[in-house]
């Protein structure tokens, strides 16, 4: 018996949120436990399976423009998920990394051709142009292109239309959006590289509350998830008191950068672990991880068994929202691929029902209206009969 939608969480939050003072951060070792979370008054949320709109819509328009989460929204996604890195003068913009070559049209720019350069970014290198490079004046001449367009040729249609947005911009979309569907669009923001962007002196996490302040989408019950790939800042954010849950995400391999960078061996395969997760729910509300964590493919290319990930993060009292569902053959266990090109579309409604039989709480998507849709038919399935 799925225990995703009758499943209840206890909020990492307080009553009173306190100024965030977010210096270099302190050195947490392996076998150091942050101070425990102070539950919400009451119980809260995880009575619903979640669609989260994954970069927006990025399955039907270039990925983190206001085009692909207004799309995300009116498809029916309950979050829409922006990924958030910072501008020159500290202003957060939507990107899925700093470097935007692959999502704008900045290589086209020569005005711009100057700030190409190489950078180190935890840990690998990268040449490119990079946002921390760009005022918000310089980067809004800029425009989005399609990521993948062999993929999703038929989203280079729009390339060239939009500008890169600000959270601002986002968190006003999603105010108008919520006012007109009638229901609370939600935001799930992920913090990218924050360890390297306080390194640069652009923290992330100050602009973030401040923009979350200003929206009033900073109280217990605003319809708002904070995410990273990374530990520091999450439990930064818990420490201060951060009233919205906190989501640590991981991977299939590798460990977080923060991590890495402290000399700290804790990799995503040990945090993903049982007792990793207890750990994890010290400061956090839910877990997101790669999908193939939650059920991996066997070498026949079929969807193996669950692993134990979604019980004992159930068990540590997390909720577990994996990444990313998208409804192309080549993102697809090759079981449940059709057609013979990459693009063609396969049988990602299998796909989604074995996730969600398998009790996770919501998921990531390009697509989010198949996931309204493989959602309402698990939940068909999960009805008593009349
Ligand atoms: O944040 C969930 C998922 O988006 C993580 O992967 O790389 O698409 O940000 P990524
Ligand atoms: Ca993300």
């Amino acid at each position: 018996m799925p225990s995703a939608h009758r499943w209840r969480v206890s909020l990492a939050a307080a009553a009173v949120a306190v100024p965030l003072t977010l210096v270099v951060p302190a050195a947490v070792p392996a076998s150091a436990t942050p101070p425990p979370t102070v539950a919400a008054p009451g119980e809260a949320l995880a009575d619903d399976l979640l669609v989260i709109g994954h970069r927006g819509a990025a399955g039907y328009r270039p990925e983190h423009t206001l085009a692909s989460y207004e799309l995300a929204a009116r498809m029916g996604a309950d979050y829409i998920e922006p990924d958030v890195v910072s501008t020159r003068d500290g202003v957060l913009v939507t990107r899925h990394e700093n470097e935007i070559s692959g999502t704008t049209d900045v290589a086209d720019r020569p005005e711009f051709a100057g700030r190409r350069t190489t950078k180190v970014i935890d840990g690998v290198s990268l040449t490119g142009w990079f946002t921390e490079d760009f005022t918000l004046a310089e980067l809004r001449t800029l425009r989005a292109v399609e990521r993948l367009p062999d993929v999703r040729e038929e989203n280079t249609l729009y390339d060239g239309l939009y500008q890169v947005p600000t959270l601002d911009e986002v968190l006003e979309l999603r105010d108008r959006l919520s006012r007109e569907l009638h229901r609370d669009v939600g935001v799930y923001i992920e913090t990218k590289h924050p360890t390297y962007f306080d390194a640069a002196g652009l923290s992330l996490e100050e602009p973030l509350l401040a923009d979350l302040r200003e929206a009033r989408m900073d109280r217990a019950n605003s319809p708002v998830f904070i995410q990273s790939f990374e530990t520091t800042n999450l439990i930064e954010l818990d420490r201060a008191q951060v009233r919205v849950p906190l989501v640590q995400l991981l991977s299939g391999s590798g460990a977080p950068y923060d991590l890495v960078a402290k000399g700290d061996p804790r990799t995503y395969a040990v945090l993903a672990g049982a007792a990793g997760l207890l750990e994890i729910a010290t400061y956090a509300d839910g877990v997101g991880p790669d999908k193939n964590q939650v059920i991996p493919r066997n070498p026949d290319g079929t969807l193996g068994a669950p692993t134990a990930l979604v019980d004992d993060a159930h068990a540590a009292g997390l909720l577990v929202h994996p990444y990313t569902f998208r409804n192309e053959n080549t993102f697809l266990p090759p079981a449940l691929r059709e057609g013979p090109a990459d693009d063609d579309y396969g049988r990602a409604l299998e796909e989604h029902a074995a996730f969600w039989d398998a009790g996770i709480d919501g998921m990531f998507t390009d697509n989010p209206d198949t996931g309204v849709v493989s959602r309402a038919l698990f939940l068909d399935a999960m009805a008593p009969a009349a």
